[in-house]
């Protein structure tokens, strides 16, 4: 018996040594192990020795079992690395490519970049400017003093521990700062983060973006404010809209103006966007008020001048049709893989 086994070990071995493919393992395999194997027929044959023979033999025909077995898993894992590294090397150009996902602007970095584009052709400056602001330039200097009713219209977050200072809650305050800086004459546009302390619904949050402008210089007037804005509707709507004043109340500006566009959505003939009306508010504007003009030192009857506020929130809403301004801050993937 003991030679037999040993004997069946040694052939085994030396055919599992020679196996070049998975068939051939999986005969080798079931011709030794299987049901029916050498080997396993082997063992049955155990049972049929004399009782003091049992366990030598019994221990000698496991190890070899357990040999065979460990030989034959370390073939398999062999064959395995050598198919996997033949397939590593096979170039296969009908396969489609791997896609590396890239990265895409924000549809208000879009829009803003458009903008910034028409206003960088009609000699306007970029400027960009501090998100916190001391109230200085964010109220006071732009003729809305401390208690003055005008605060209530823009909810404010005052910085703790530092009461003169707020999120700024326009891009307006970028207008004294740039004619401290340049004076007269001045054209530039003020892109820009803003925040209010606002209860959240589907088109308002306490963060959105303006677009602020301002042109100062000899003789502005309100036509050069039309000529302007029509130019930039234009540019970003690809046709012309039609525009309306509106009489209306800002500190820093007289008169104060709100301009309304034709509504892109439906051209004026009357949406859910423009509340059937057929006109979409755009911005607040008008003329530079001389309180800001004299703030800086220039006489305000020599020079004068437009400035505007424009949601760029509310612009890049109108332009993709976007119906929640919620959706824009969220940073969900389904919403923003769109542009
Ligand atoms: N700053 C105003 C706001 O956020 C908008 C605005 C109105 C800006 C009139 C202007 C302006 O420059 O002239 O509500």
């Amino acid at each position: 018996m003991e030679s037999h086994l040993k004997k069946l070990k040694d052939k085994a071995l030396e055919e599992i040594k020679k196996i070049t493919s998975f068939d051939e393992l999986k005969k080798i395999e079931t011709k030794y192990l299987g049901r029916k194997g050498e080997l396993t027929e082997a063992l049955k044959k155990l049972k049929d020795l004399a009782i003091e023979e049992k366990p030598k033999m019994g221990q000698l025909a496991n190890e070899i079992k357990v040999e065979v077995e460990g030989f034959l898993s370390k073939v398999k894992f062999e064959l395995q690395e050598r198919t996997e590294e033949k397939a590593s090397n096979v170039l296969d150009i009908t396969l489609p490519g791997l896609k590396k996902p890239i990265g895409h602007l924000h549809p208000i970095t879009l829009v803003q970049n458009e903008l910034q584009d028409v206003f960088r052709q009609m000699g306007f400056m970029v400027i960009d400017g501090p998100e916190v602001e001391s109230e200085y330039y964010n109220f006071e200097v732009l003729n809305i003093p401390k208690n003055h009713p005008a605060r209530d219209m823009q909810d404010t977050f005052y910085l703790k521990d530092h009461d003169s200072w707020v999120m700024r809650t326009h891009t307006s305050n970028q207008q004294v700062r740039a004619l401290e800086q340049y004076g007269s004459p001045l054209r530039a546009v003020f892109p820009g983060r803003v925040f209010r302390y606002e209860a959240t619904d589907a088109s308002h949050d306490t963060t959105f973006y303006q677009l602020e402008g301002l042109m100062v210089d000899e003789n502005i007037s309100i036509s050069n404010l039309m000529a302007v804005l029509k130019a930039m509707l234009k540019a970003i709507f690809k046709r012309d809209l039609k525009v309306r004043l509106r009489p209306s109340y800002f500190p820093f500006v007289e008169p104060g103006l709100e301009i309304d566009a034709s509504c892109a959505i439906c051209d004026g003939n009357g949406c859910s966007v423009c509340k059937q009306t057929g006109w979409v508010e755009i911005l607040g504007s008008g003329l530079v008020h001389p309180r800001v003009l004299e703030a800086v030192g220039l006489d305000s009857k020599k020079y004068s001048g437009f400035a505007f506020g424009l949601g760029l929130t509310r612009l890049a809403m109108m332009k993709y049709g976007i119906n929640d301004i919620r959706l824009l801050l969220s940073g969900d993937k389904r919403f923003l893989d769109q542009f």
